[in-house]
């Protein structure tokens, strides 16, 4: 609740910074910690230009857990936003270590420290990657998880599993974890917003680096799939309304609202889009025409995929709001930024 202070590890990062903005603005004081590795300090200006507050700032890796304990020694923490992870599918595919270390790790140092701190309320960013190919549709958080198909998946599986299991063993300990849809789209100011490393290999930001310029030519995974177009299906997230779901969940812990020491949410708008329909809406909106072409599947690609986010509507009073053509106008209105910012 207002006044409390959040510790946000990632807090750099795409779905942190967003999320800092948001718990700045609901009156929380927030800590960002993050390792830079996939993130600039830069963002710090971005988020005081928006908010009027600079989030406090360290420079640490969660897997280092002495130099991290000095957070939790140097402040009152009352919660943690953890988003802190490595997140390429194909890169985990490649390095398994890497994520297994740096995920599990981090999460579990996290939990050690806090313990040891008495600080008792945790979000974690989950994935409906947990959820693989789902029989039915939309996924719940009832259905089941299925075997993951890359290591990056299994340690969202296993970081879930590690949460529910220490709360069940550490009393005083709350944890909510928020599985994730698609998150696309940028703040409205266009001062944030996804920063990829290298060549994306999400959708919406090869849209908009193709449509710069920057990338020839977006390629579309399969138009052969069982689906009303052929292209892939998934729930596409604002960003923002993503960083809302994150306040409602910290509040229904801070408040005392939980049910039960540990909870699960979907974070989705609970509509199906299709990857043409994203690149159709993008040129509409955007009054451009972009340059794609249909080519092969991409391997290990879902077919499709959306979530019901009936729990997360009742339970924690949050509702995905901003239309998809507003998003889409604020991913490009972010693109044309970093350009702005290159010339
Ligand atoms: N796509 C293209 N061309 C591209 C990039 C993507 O056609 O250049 C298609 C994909 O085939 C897919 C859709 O756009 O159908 C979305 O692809 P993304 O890579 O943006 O997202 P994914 O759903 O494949 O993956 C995302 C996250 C993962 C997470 C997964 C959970 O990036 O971290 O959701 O399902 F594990």
């Amino acid at each position: 609740m207002k006044g409390d202070t959040v510790l946000v590890t990632g807090g750099t990062g795409y779905i942190g910074s967003h999320t800092t903005v948001e718990l700045i603005e609901a009156g929380f004081k927030v800590i960002i910690a993050d390792n830079l590795s996939n993130s600039k300090e830069g963002v710090l200006d971005d988020i005081e230009k928006i908010t009027g507050v600079r989030p406090a700032f360290y420079r640490e890796d969660c897997t280092d857990r002495k130099n991290f304990g000095k957070i939790f020694k140097e402040n009152g923490i009352d919660a943690v936003i953890h988003f802190a992870a490595s997140k390429a599918v194909g890169e985990s595919v490649r390095e398994p270590l890497k994520y297994y270390g740096n995920n599990l790790l981090s999460l579990m140092n996290l939990i050690g420290l806090m313990m040891e701190n008495g600080v008792g309320n945790i979000v974690f960013s989950s994935s409906c990657t947990v959820y693989g190919q789902p029989k039915v549709l939309p996924a719940t958080e009832e259905s089941p998880r299925l075997e993951a198909t890359s290591p990056y998946g299994n340690t969202k599986r296993i970081c879930e599993d590690i949460l529910r299991d220490s709360i069940t063993a550490y009393g005083n300990f709350r944890g909510i974890a928020l599985r994730y849809f698609n998150p696309i789209g940028a703040h409205p100011s266009a001062l944030i917003g996804e920063l990829p490393n290298g060549v994306p290999n999400n959708l919406v930001p090869y849209i908009t680096q193709t449509a710069i310029g920057k990338l020839e030519c977006l390629s579309i995974f399969g138009d052969d799939y069982d689906t009303p177009d052929g292209s892939c299906i998934r729930d596409y997230i604002d960003v923002v309304d993503l960083s809302k779901a994150h306040v409602a969940a910290l509040n229904r812990m801070l408040d005392g609202k939980s049910e039960k020491p540990y909870e699960v949410y979907n974070i989705g708008t609970g509509r199906g889009v299709s990857t043409l329909e994203i690149v159709k809406a993008f040129e509409k909106v955007n009054g451009l025409k972009l340059n794609y072409k249909i080519t092969g599947r991409r391997k290990g690609d879902i077919e499709a995929i959306w979530g019901d986010p009936s729990k997360a509507n009742r339970e924690l009073g949050w509702k995905a709001s901003r239309p998809l053509s507003e998003t889409l106008r604020s991913a490009w209105a972010w693109e044309k930024h970093l350009a702005s910012l290159e010339k």
